[in-house]
């Protein structure tokens, strides 16, 4: 019956034992596992543009080449996020439509602009790092093809960290020019990514769900404060100032605590009503509309190859 089979999922999901796509799970596991692999399969493509903006300017052939591959990254992840979410029945076009013309979201973060190289810099830094924090966390998740892909990712994700603190300790080491380019963009970055996370965890509604099933294994915030405290010594490594007046050690916890979010921003981010959303919006509707040809010569070779193979 249907109840046996939740009690026995229930128990493999106890026991910490993956559940793979032919599984038998319950719908709205699956449909929470949708939401949320094809929301983190758009971000990683829309995350593309504020650097893919650079490439051309990045200032010597080394940067380029790093930036490059950098963005080629993003769009596998992307990639192998939509297999991922293929697995569990739908179909990529169907999940990029809802993206583009319904209401599936993409990360909040992704709707500020890259105004100067040292926003590069502290992309890679501080928005790569906190992706890293969230997505260890989900390379446990329960979700088999979820999980694995996760782990590719963060392999790569090291790399793009790395990249943009050591671009931003160089900087922060330059001129007195350089340095205010550096410390502007980490100002303007700081609470955008911790934003990041999601709302507090009283806020959250799909976190409980998440939690009991193990497609999550922390929180927003508790993602957030381990994010916190491992870049209050990463900025102080570099001299960089996190701009938080409030930010404090608080010896009985261990932790850093800050200060309040500006959690309006956020909603109206979300809400469409970032700094970027429409431009972004409008960048990517392009671009899978004149993608159209692309995909039927795609098809139609497929097609034909099959033809050919049968015969
Ligand atoms: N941006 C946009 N929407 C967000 C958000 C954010 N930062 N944080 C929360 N939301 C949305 C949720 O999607 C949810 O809306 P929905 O129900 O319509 O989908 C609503 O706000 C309430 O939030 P919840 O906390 O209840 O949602 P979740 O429990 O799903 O937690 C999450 C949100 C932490 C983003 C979680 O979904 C998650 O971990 N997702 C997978 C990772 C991901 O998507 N990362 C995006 C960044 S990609 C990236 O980092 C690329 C790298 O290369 C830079």
């Amino acid at each position: 019956t249907e109840d046996e089979k939740r009690e026995a999922f229930r128990e493999r999901i106890d026991k910490g034992e993956k559940i793979e796509p032919k599984d038998w799970m319950p719908e709205q596991y699956k449909q929470q596992l949708i939401r949320m692999m094809s929301q983190h399969a758009h971000s990683e493509i829309v995350g593309m543009l504020p650097e893919g903006n650079w490439i051309t300017r990045a200032p010597s052939l080394k940067r380029k080449i790093v930036l490059l591959a950098k963005v080629q990254d993003e769009a596998g992840h992307g990639m192998y996020l939509y297999s991922a979410t293929e697995t569990l029945g739908v179909r990529r076009q169907d999940l990029i439509e809802d993206y583009l013309y319904g209401t599936a979201k993409y990360s909040s973060i992704f709707n500020y602009p890259t105004l100067t190289f040292a926003d590069i810099c502290v992309i890679g830094w501080l928005v790569d790092g906190a992706a890293i924090v969230n997505q260890t966390m989900l390379a446990k998740s329960s979700y088999g093809p979820y999980s694995r892909a996760n782990i590719r990712i963060c392999k790569e994700e090291s790399f793009h960290k790395k990249q943009g603190y050591e671009m931003l300790a160089k900087m922060a080491d330059g001129t007195s020019d350089q340095q205010k380019m550096a410390q502007d963009a980490v100002n303007r970055w700081w609470w955008p990514t911790l934003m990041m996370f999601g709302p507090h965890d009283e806020d959250s509604p799909n976190s409980a769900e998440l939690i009991k099933w193990g497609v999550k294994t922390k929180t927003n915030d508790e993602l957030r404060q381990d994010f916190v405290d491992r870049t209050v010594m990463e900025a102080k490594a570099i001299g960089v100032t996190l701009p938080d007046p409030e930010l404090k050690y608080n010896e009985e916890t261990g932790h850093w605590e800050f200060g309040e979010i500006p959690w309006d921003e956020f909603w109206s981010v979300i809400k469409g009503n970032g700094p970027m959303n429409r431009e972004r919006m409008k960048t990517r509707r392009k671009a899978y509309e004149e993608g159209e040809w692309v995909r039927e010569a795609a098809m139609e070779y497929a097609r034909k190859r099959k033809l050919k193979d049968e015969k």
